[in-house]
């Protein structure tokens, strides 16, 4: 079935939640071409992703995203070994619009198709080579060493696996509720803020550290770190729900009057920015911190040298800087992709399906 080139083209498809994506990945490493659209326009004014909407757009999107990657390469596209798309998990309308547009290519190009899952392409982003500097040491990929713990952290998942190889990953701890992403998604909109919440709560902390010398309404962390009945496990909707009681807490001390709407929303639109730029400072130290020290955990037990971060949230800068800080203090080693490989893409579903291909074929 499958063509006999020196080197492996892998296409890989991405359009499991509001990404739609096509990327082309040589040898599982190296990225061809790639191309991306983003949804969170067309998301933002329903404050979360509307799946059969979505779906539709990623049917529009696919076809362009398609001739863009392939438009001035008409050569490459006959050196594609094989087809990777996201099978779960996700948002099923979505997911199946691009098994389909995947099963529809594989037939045309006579090429296998590999159906794969989410996460795995995740964990495996972190072996996408990147000449993005100042993230990328010399030969990135070499730089991951096997057996590792990967923190999953996004808008659907938390989730920590012991990875093996990119194709034997067992996993370790996930979210009992709500993902961190989801946590920083629900919070900004609490607070009156736009979606995702992950880059405007980001700033909006920027903000706090410029004008914290100007005194502050909270003095110290008002919320706790989530306790859960397996300890490996994480939990985020309890914080959350302590974020939307200090919203009305809040204002009536602020405001000297109890609140007349229930709508958390609404009320905390009315925060002045200073005080939501508080909240949202310790509503992120507690979900970092949560992360840092279960992930560490896992690390120590498994005694691995190495901890990846990956998923939309270790775009997070403070994440990054804390998990770094935390681990090499127990002398372990801390890797993420480049930026545009956190959120999701489908190099990183070629990348995985690569070494899925390899696994089952040999090839
Ligand atoms: O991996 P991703 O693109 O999609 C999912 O599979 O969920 O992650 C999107 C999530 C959103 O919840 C978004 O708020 C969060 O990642 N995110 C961030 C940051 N950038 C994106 N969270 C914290 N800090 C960021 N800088
Ligand atoms: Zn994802």
């Amino acid at each position: 079935m499958s063509k006999k080139y020196k080197h492996n083209y892998t296409l890989g498809i991405e359009t499991s939640c509001d990404e739609t994506a096509i990327a082309v990945v040589k040898d599982g490493n190296k990225v061809v071409t790639e191309q991306i659209s983003s949804q969170v326009n067309i998301m933002e004014k329903y404050g979360g992703v509307v799946p059969e909407l979505s779906a539709r757009q990623h049917i529009i999107s696919l076809p362009i995203l398609f001739n863009l990657c392939f438009k001035n390469r008409r050569e490459l596209l006959k050196k594609i070994t094989a087809i990777a798309v996201t099978k779960e998990p996700g948002l099923p309308p979505c997911l199946a619009t691009g098994i389909a547009y995947a099963k529809g290519l594989g037939f045309g190009l006579k090429v296998p198709v590999i159906e794969g899952n989410h996460l795995t392409a995740h964990v495996c982003s972190v072996l996408i080579d990147n000449p993005e500097p100042p993230l990328k040491p010399q030969n990135w990929a070499d730089k991951i060493t096997f057996p590792h713990i990967s923190l999953v952290v996004s808008g659907g998942h938390t989730t920590l696996f012991l990875v093996d190889s990119p194709t034997k990953t067992t996993l370790i701890a996930k979210t009992l509720d709500d993902a961190a992403g989801e946590a920083y998604d629900k919070v900004a909109r609490l607070l009156g803020l736009g979606y995702p919440g992950g880059p405007v709560i980001e700033k909006l902390i920027d903000f706090h550290q410029k004008t914290k010398t100007e005194g502050c309404f909270l003095e110290k962390n008002p919320f706790t770190v989530p306790v859960t009945n397996d300890p490996y496990h994480f939990s985020f909707s309890g914080l959350k729900t302590a974020v939307r009681r200090l919203i009305f807490e809040t204002f009536e001390k602020i405001n000297k009057r109890q609140a007349l709407s229930l709508d958390a929303e609404k009320i905390g639109k009315t925060l002045p920015h200073k005080i939501k730029a508080e909240i949202a400072y310790w509503f992120q130290e507690t979900v970092i911190e949560s992360l840092v020290q279960k992930t560490l955990n896992a690390a120590t037990r498994a005694n691995v040298e190495l901890i990846t971060i990956t998923g939309g949230v270790a775009a997070n800068k403070r994440l990054r800087e804390k998990m770094a800080k935390e681990a090499a203090k127990e002398g372990i080693k801390i890797r993420y992709p480049p930026l545009k490989h956190c959120t999701d893409n489908a190099a990183m579903v070629a990348c995985a399906g690569y070494y899925q291909f390899i696994s089952q074929t040999g090839k």
